[in-house]
């Protein structure tokens, strides 16, 4: 098991230590739309609102990694109008966010297909990985077009590739080597994954790297999500018992 994917023992919950990582499914837009009668659109730009402040408060509250799900590899079966409002108001965001984004000392990371999106789009993510790489106090992954089992998927046919064509040993493709293949390579697990919105659903986010993520749903719509819900998910986290399968005590 690398470094990476190890997890930290601790038993009986004597120090309950804050999470490193924090992964969002964020959810509720269209619903937080639907309640005020205007259109969904002005829900996901709520929502983008709320992922600023997001950030703002993860930095703050000594997250060092944070993953938000923006974009499901299902959300392109939406109306068409809806991905486009969508991927519009990213590509806003990954163009006149990164100054902030620097000034808070974040590295945004893109996972997930990029190459599902338009030139442009590929073009102003590479641009805002670029521009952020050096920074160092949280680290952001905006998951879009992203998938668990296509990138678990992809991880195991690139590790077969590698067989087949002799560069690697079959027997030695253990948990470490395909946790090593994933998009997430080099990143920790994260500790606790949120869900807004009430629904209690994985929805194909960070599968393998959830194996042992404490749950947290939150019953908020994800446009009115506000730093205290951030730090009553993270009070919660830190009253959990994690044993990573081994016994309390
Ligand atoms: C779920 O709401 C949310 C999404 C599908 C997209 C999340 C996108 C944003 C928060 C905005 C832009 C993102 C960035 C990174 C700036 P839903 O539409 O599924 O809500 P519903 O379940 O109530 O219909």
């Amino acid at each position: 098991m690398s470094a990476a994917t190890q997890p930290i023992l601790r038993t009986g919950n004597t120090s309950p230590a804050a999470p490193v990582h924090v992964g969002i499914i964020m959810d509720g837009n269209g619903r937080w739309a639907a309640a005020r009668g205007v259109p969904r659109a002005l829900g996901h730009k709520a929502g983008a609102e709320a992922t600023r402040r997001a950030v703002q408060a993860a930095g703050e509250q000594g997250v060092s990694w944070l993953t938000l799900f923006a974009f499901s590899s299902e959300n392109w079966r939406r109306p068409a109008d809806e991905v486009r409002d969508l991927t519009g108001l990213m590509r806003h965001y990954l163009r006149h966010e990164v100054d902030q984004l620097v000034e808070q000392g974040v590295r945004l990371r893109v996972i997930g297909d990029r190459t599902a999106f338009g030139s442009g789009m590929q073009a102003e993510i590479e641009r805002a990985e670029a521009a952020t790489a050096g920074n160092t106090r949280l680290n952001l992954n905006v998951a879009l077009s992203y998938g668990g089992r296509a990138e678990i998927t992809k991880a195991a046919r690139d590790l077969a590739r590698r067989a087949a064509a002799g560069e690697i040993d079959p027997d030695a493709i253990d948990e470490s080597a395909l946790a090593g293949a994933l998009e997430t390579a080099g990143m920790p697990d994260p500790d606790l994954i949120i869900r807004t919105s009430g629904e209690q659903r994985i929805s194909n986010f960070l599968l393998w790297q959830a194996a042992y993520a404490e749950l947290v749903f939150q019953p908020v719509l994800w446009p009115d999500y506000g730093p205290e819900h951030m730090r009553e998910a993270i009070a919660e986290f830190r009253r959990r018992d994690r044993r990573f399968g081994a016994r309390a005590g």
